[in-house]
């Protein structure tokens, strides 16, 4: 998951859980004062109700507690009235139809109120209370309320609250997570710019600085980034100064040691006898792998200095590639590699620096038997798109997909158990093959897997554009 898709997610659960969080509080608080203002109201209710009942029992007569019955029961939420004077034996209970069902208990006060269940189910909300005479016979007075009239009337109240909470909610969710989305972007944004400068460091730009002007933490990193890729290219530039200076410096003796093997191999100086000859053999060997080094250092150096310049010729591609691959035949015999050249369509033409391409097929050739234990080297000639494609396949040990970039690095040889062969190159085949490919307009690519083999794939424009 990407970082700001990861902090938008976890930044909008956190406004989420809140707002829920907020919102159950804020419609329990209310719920609870409506109920408390009911209580309030019914605990009233009752008091008056005693007033009135203690004016009846006072004034011998029922008409008071009567009307007050018939105008309490206006109010939806009371389904019961009762009043009982034990001085007369009068028993009222309003509604009419509940005098069967409803025979009031004389349990709970003003402070407890019952509940209880009526035959057809409903459940009611009992108060009652004791009504004080001056004969000493105390009456008593009961109000049920329905309970779920009550609720009703409670959801109706906390209805348009939770109304307003959902939508206040909403809107806070809203800008919430367009908060959470700016600022995540916010967030990331330097992140990536440091990530494609790191990208570009890596594919050798060295002069990619990223301008992130923040004052806290990622401001940090990408200042000590700038400071790290500033510090890289000085160490390059260094690095790339002493390799051309001892390259050249060492051009010149080796130059001198090469004519001297020359004299002496001529027998310009004398007969030599069969052990200096053999001697004189090796040094020449090593003499000519060395040379070879040098000139590739040399050829890195140029390329890394964007001082190739390609002299454009048309090739006979295909007389030059069998030259090569005759070249290295008797060494392809050796290992018992199979060892092919096709080509895909009789006319491949090809304006390109002879040498430079040349180089190209050789340092892939050789690569390829070097690498392959056993199987065959195959190359392919073609056109694709326009454009001349030379592809260089091979049975051999493949280079895992980690490494496959890495290859065309300068230096860079995938490490593998001592005496293999990869160890006996300097790791600027490839380097110098991409160098020149690119040099000419074209492009190297690679498709391997380990243990399967790998192709290597040179695209080159038939006419280079600049030419
Ligand atoms: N055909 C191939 N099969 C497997 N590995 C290869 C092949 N070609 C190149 N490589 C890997 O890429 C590395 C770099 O190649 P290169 O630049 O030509 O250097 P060198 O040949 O001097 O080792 C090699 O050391 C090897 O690990
Ligand atoms: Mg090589």
């Amino acid at each position: 998951m990407r970082l700001a898709t990861r902090f938008f997610a976890s930044h909008s659960g956190v406004v989420a859980l809140s707002l829920c969080i907020v919102f159950f509080l804020a419609y329990g608080g209310v719920r609870r004062i409506y109920q408390q203002q009911a209580r309030l109201h019914q605990v009233q209710q009752l008091s008056d109700f005693t007033l009135a009942a203690k004016e009846s029992m006072i004034q011998h007569e029922d008409v008071a507690v009567l009307n007050f019955m018939r105008s309490a029961l206006k109010n939806p939420d009371l389904a019961c009235a009762a009043y009982y004077n034990p001085a007369t034996g009068v028993r009222l209970v309003l509604p009419e139809n509940l005098q069967k069902g409803f025979f009031p208990a004389a349990e709970g006060g003003p402070e407890s109120p019952v509940l209880r269940l009526l035959p057809d189910g409903e459940r009611l909300v009992q108060w009652t209370s004791a009504v004080g005479s001056p004969d000493g016979m105390p009456g008593r007075v009961w109000l049920a309320y329905s309970q779920s009239a009550l609720e009703r009337e409670l959801g109706e109240q906390t209805k348009v609250w939770a109304q307003l909470g959902l939508e206040a909610g909403a809107a806070a969710l809203v800008i919430g997570l367009l908060l959470s989305l700016g600022l995540g972007r916010q967030l990331a944004a330097p992140l990536r710019k440091i990530r494609d400068g790191t990208h570009l460091v890596r594919s050798g730009k060295l002069d990619s600085l990223v301008e992130v002007r923040r004052k806290d933490e990622i401001g940090d990193l990408a200042r000590d980034f700038n400071a790290m890729v500033t510090q890289l290219k000085e160490l390059d530039e260094m690095k790339r100064d002493f390799i051309s200076g001892v390259t050249h410096d060492l051009g010149t003796p080796l130059h001198a040691i090469r004519s001297a093997i020359n004299f002496l191999q001529a027998g310009d100086a004398g007969p030599l006898t069969e052990k200096q000859s053999e001697y004189l053999l090796m040094v020449s060997n090593s003499t000519a792998n060395l040379t070879s080094f040098i000139n590739n250092l040399l050829t890195t150096a140029r390329i890394e200095a964007a001082k190739v310049d390609p002299y454009p010729e048309p090739v006979d591609v295909h007389a030059h590639v069998k030259e090569l691959v005759d070249l290295y035949r008797p060494q392809a015999a050796e290992k018992g590699l199979k060892l092919t050249l096709t080509r895909k369509s009789n006319y491949l033409s090809l304006v390109a620096d002879v040498t430079m391409f040349r180089q190209i097929v050789l340092n892939l050739l050789s690569n390829a038997l070097k690498f392959t234990p056993r199987g065959e080297v195959e190359i392919l000639l073609s056109e694709e798109d326009g454009n001349f494609v030379l592809e260089v396949r091979d049975t051999g040990i493949g280079i895992d997909p980690s490494h496959q970039r890495l290859v065309f690095d300068k230096f860079y040889r995938v490490h593998q158990s001592s005496g293999s062969p990869a160890r006996q190159g300097s790791g600027l085949g490839l380097t110098i093959v991409k160098g020149l490919a690119e040099a000419h307009g074209g492009r190297i690519t690679v498709e391997s897997a380990l243990g399967a083999g790998s192709t290597f794939k040179v695209v080159l424009p038939k006419q280079p554009a600049r030419f």
